[in-house]
């Protein structure tokens, strides 16, 4: 059985989209299968913002064929480990949990690399391109610790 991973933010085009393509490139993609999705609906359908495109390709990452979608109930059946970005995120995935086994599902992401100090990885969508150089920076080191732990 591979292990399932989602990674989730508010919108699905900036920061989960760029968290599951670098997650992908440090799996084998036979043991590990890796998505994303928004605890909004603002974005479903949509592409992955042209700045976290642009940040992703200079680190030799294709996110384009990406497409927004929502988290739903769901998704706590089909996946192994939800990582969420903010404090806002978690509110929202853990208030859709139905049981303590899908609370234990979901986690900070960046508690992976600071454990227990609930770090979040800030929303870059109203910065400008030094914040998704940031956002990479930190999603990298989590997803180094994430692809060694599985
Ligand atoms: P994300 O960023 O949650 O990292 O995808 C955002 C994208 C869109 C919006 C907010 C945050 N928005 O308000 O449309």
């Amino acid at each position: 059985m591979k292990t399932r991973v989602l990674m989730v933010c508010l919108g699905n085009i900036c920061r989960s989209p760029l968290a599951e393509g670098i997650l992908k490139s440090k799996v084998d993609p036979q043991k590990v299968f890796v998505d994303s999705a928004a605890t909004s609906d603002y974005h479903i359908g949509h592409s992955p913002d042209e700045r976290s495109v642009a940040i992703a390709k200079k680190n030799e990452l294709d996110i384009t064929s990406q497409q927004g979608r929502q988290f739903s109930a769901g998704d706590f059946d089909d996946f192994d480990k939800i990582y969420v970005m903010d404090m806002s995120n978690y509110k929202d995935v853990i208030s859709l949990a139905r049981n303590e086994e899908d609370k234990k599902k979901v986690a900070l992401i960046l508690n992976e690399i600071f454990p227990g100090e609930n770090v979040e990885v800030p929303d870059p969508y109203h910065g400008g391109n030094d914040g998704f150089s940031r956002v990479y920076e930190m999603l990298n080191d989590a997803c180094e610790v994430i692809a060694k732990k599985i």
